[in-house]
């Protein structure tokens, strides 16, 4: 059977996600495989999911109680995942995420205290069938340094303290992840510049490319 590569980026806010996604989505138009990529984002991605982002991000009336919040991304994400990324990798695709799980450890799970992370890992281990996340970017920051990096603008100095201890616990649930599942993370510093971040994505990305397919 052939298989497909499911590749993640991810970090905390700032870190560069987008950025390097952009970069990489014009490295694929040079390729002659292009058409075997696929882009995903969440939530969403199905007729489903859509549904269920427009409930996450528009329905006022009766805002969900965090575990709902929670499990509400989960179903969007349990749906991207059986109709669109389980059979792209079926037929061979790579498949690219904008946030995947390790987003809901460490916002959900660290941040917030809606779970524990292993009582979302658990759900998880439910959704995610045999194919398993291949290569995580993680583009590391400290959210001290994200902040003055988003932080032109004038609000953010008004941070409450809280606020940077949201994002500090963020940072430690992508550490913990880091850590507990390191054969597919590639911590990347992301203070470096962004063409270099893009240099070392693309020489990850050729060599798990090289060790999957030959
Ligand atoms: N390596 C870098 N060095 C300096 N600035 C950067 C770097 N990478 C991205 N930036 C800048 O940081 C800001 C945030 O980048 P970007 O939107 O890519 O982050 P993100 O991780 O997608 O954030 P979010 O979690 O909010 O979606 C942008 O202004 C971008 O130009
Ligand atoms: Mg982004």
């Amino acid at each position: 059977m052939k298989k497909g590569i499911f590749i993640t980026f991810e970090g905390g806010e700032a870190c560069g996600k987008s950025t390097q996604i952009k970069l990489f989505k014009e490295y694929v138009q040079s390729r002659k495989d292009k058409d075997n990529f696929i882009f995903v984002r969440e939530p969403g991605g199905s007729e489903l999911g859509e549904k269920i982002r427009d409930l996450l991000l528009n329905y006022e009336k009766d805002c969900p109680v965090p575990k709902a919040e929670l499990l509400l991304f989960l179903a969007s994400r349990a749906q991207l995942y059986e109709k669109v990324i389980k059979p792209a990798l079926e037929n061979g695709k790579i498949v690219v995420a904008d946030r995947y799980y390790d987003s809901t450890i460490a916002y959900q799970g660290f941040a917030r205290k809606i779970m524990t992370a292993k009582e979302i890992l658990k759900l998880h281990s439910m959704i995610l069938g045999k194919f398993k996340v291949d290569l995580t970017f993680y583009l590391k920051i400290d959210p001290k340094n994200s902040f003055m990096r988003k932080g032109q603008n004038a609000q953010l100095d008004r941070m409450e303290k809280e606020d940077i201890n949201f994002h500090q616990e963020v940072f430690n649930g992508y550490n913990y992840m880091s850590k507990k599942e390191k054969n597919r993370f590639k911590v990347i510093d992301a203070t470096k510049s962004i063409d270099k971040i893009h240099q070392i994505i693309i020489k990850e990305f050729e060599k798990l490319l090289k060790k999957m397919r030959f």
